[in-house]
């Protein structure tokens, strides 16, 4: 048989049967993986650093770096040095940074109050940065429990019982200051009922107009956060759980309903929390509302990555973009994860 006449063949082999039907040898998938351009040519996902989004601590004082040991690699920085980290990470191409203090035990209370204080350390962090590095965004946590001294994410009731409607009051407060410091997107992480539209109208209000709101929608009462409760030392003191206002992890469909809420009260964004064990959350939720979506590779999963690494278990690079492809394959349009400024430096060197 000729060239053409076997070409001829094939064709119609694979024409003449249903896709379903066509077979080896007609059809060889290792065919479009024999090469690493041609791999990159037909990747389905990719991910840049311009999908990526810093989380930081922040402390007091002046040329300060404290290592959270739950974290390897990551530090509790004073401002000056948070400065220097942030304008590493603009300049990988990262877009944005998220802000979370470690603040003083003394100014923590039960009420939770230096979270409104205009002047507070998440407040002065925003307006040097926003001097420092005027191009990248600036996400701030709205919720309590950096500042509380039972650990709570808002003000709890005689018998410890989170209060929902006292502590949206103060939430709202909470996201104006940081607002009025210039931060450009508010993340309220605390899970109350209603507080997106409360933050809303506050800062429209105050004609925030362009203020965003990321809302973590659908956050999990999640065991994956104990090395970011010691990052904020709220660990030691956090009374009981979180489970009467995090969701529990066994439900899938209710992340629906607290996202459509979110959505109807005026998020912009959405998140899913944690991130890895939740991927088939965030899947649901692109699928079913096609919002920016994303999903938060929170400091356990982050844990346990450095721990299998740092035993030389498994290649830290190469599982950390592993992971964070998987989180786009699942439909993120960004990822939170404390492996930013690795993960870019990876992926401008490739
Ligand atoms: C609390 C908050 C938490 C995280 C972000 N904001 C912890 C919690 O809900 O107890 C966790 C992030 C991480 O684990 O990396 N408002």
């Amino acid at each position: 048989m000729s060239q053409k006449d076997s070409n001829q063949e094939t064709i119609s082999n694979i024409l003449g049967k249903k896709n379903s039907q066509a077979q080896y040898p007609d059809i060889r998938m290792r065919r479009l993986r024999s090469t690493g351009w041609m791999r990159d040519m037909i990747a389905e996902h990719r991910i840049t650093p311009s999908d990526l989004i810093l989380p930081l601590f922040v402390i007091e004082g002046e040329n300060q770096s404290q290592p959270i040991e739950s974290m390897p690699g990551v530090n509790r920085q004073s401002i000056d040095l948070a400065i220097k980290t942030v304008k590493q990470a603009y300049d990988l191409g990262i877009p944005a940074i998220a802000l979370f203090p470690a603040i003083d035990s003394k100014l923590k209370n039960d009420k939770g109050t230096e979270a409104t204080n205009p002047d507070n350390l998440i407040c002065r962090t925003v307006q040097a940065i926003k001097k420092a590095v005027p191009d990248i965004g600036i996400i701030t946590d709205v919720a309590l429990d950096p500042y509380t001294t039972h650990g709570h994410d808002g003000l709890i009731d005689e018998q410890g019982y989170v209060l929902n409607d006292e502590t949206i009051e103060i939430l709202r407060k909470q996201a104006l200051v940081q607002t009025q410091a210039g931060a450009d997107i508010i993340a309220p992480s605390d899970m109350m009922d209603g507080r997106i539209a409360a933050i809303r109208s506050t800062l429209d209000e105050s004609r925030f107009i362009n203020t965003a709101i990321m809302a973590y929608s659908a956050k999990f009462a999640s065991a994956f956060y104990g090395p970011f409760r010691d990052a904020v030392n709220s660990d030691g003191a956090l009374k009981g759980d979180k489970k009467t206002y995090q969701m529990n992890p066994a439900n899938r469909r209710v992340s629906i309903r607290e996202v459509q809420l979110d959505i109807n009260e005026g998020a912009d964004m959405v998140m899913v929390k944690p991130g890895l064990p939740y991927l088939d959350i965030v899947r649901d939720i692109k699928t079913t509302f096609q919002m920016p979506t994303f999903a938060y590779h929170v400091s356990g999963e982050f844990a346990m990555l450095k721990a299998a690494s740092e035993n030389g278990w498994l290649d830290y690079d190469a599982c950390l973009i592993e992971t964070l492809l998987s989180f786009r394959r699942a439909g993120c349009d960004g990822i939170l994860t404390y492996g930013a400024i690795d993960a870019a430096k990876i992926l401008v060197k490739a």
